[in-house]
């Protein structure tokens, strides 16, 4: 039987199916400022990681030890993986207590100020994964 539509149609679909396949390379590229992104992990106003996470800032006297040192906890994940967990770490675990910087909705006791808004926007999650990334041993 002749394959519906031709080799045409058939070209068309590997061609579709390797773009598909090749996608979640694509989004792991890393389009944040490192920088930028650094502030924004050390910084006390805005990241507030090191409340519960350690790393390496020499300049940063207190951070926190209950949660995992970020530059161990970014050795099994790719750029993808940590993008996710920064945005709704609640994917993961439920009962996480590491807030969701990227979830306006669904949240219990927000201030009317703060309602309807995301602790980080979608380009300071780019920055933050792309310093992130660079704390991976090779
Ligand atoms: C209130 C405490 C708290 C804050 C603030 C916090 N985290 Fe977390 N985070 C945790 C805890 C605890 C875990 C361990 C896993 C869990 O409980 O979900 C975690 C897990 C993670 C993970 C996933 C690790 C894994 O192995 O899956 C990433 C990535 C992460 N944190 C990054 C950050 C970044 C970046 C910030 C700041 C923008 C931040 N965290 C702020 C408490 C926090």
């Amino acid at each position: 039987m002749k394959f519906l539509g031709g080799p045409r149609l058939l070209q068309g679909l590997i061609v579709l199916v390797v773009f598909i396949g090749a996608l979640p390379a694509l989004s792991n590229e890393l389009t944040g400022d490192s920088q930028a992104g650094r502030s924004l992990v050390a910084s006390r106003q805005k990241g507030l990681c090191l409340l519960c996470h350690s790393g390496p800032f020499p300049e940063e006297p207190f951070q926190g030890n209950i949660a995992p040192n970020l530059s161990d906890l970014v050795a099994n994940l790719s750029a993808t993986q940590l993008r996710a967990r920064i945005m709704n770490p609640a994917i993961t675990n439920p009962q996480t207590i590491m807030p969701s910087y990227y979830q306006p909705e669904h949240l219990t006791r927000v201030s009317k100020p703060y309602q309807g808004q995301s602790i980080l926007s979608l380009k300071e999650i780019d920055d933050v994964v792309a310093y992130l990334m660079t704390l991976k041993k090779e």
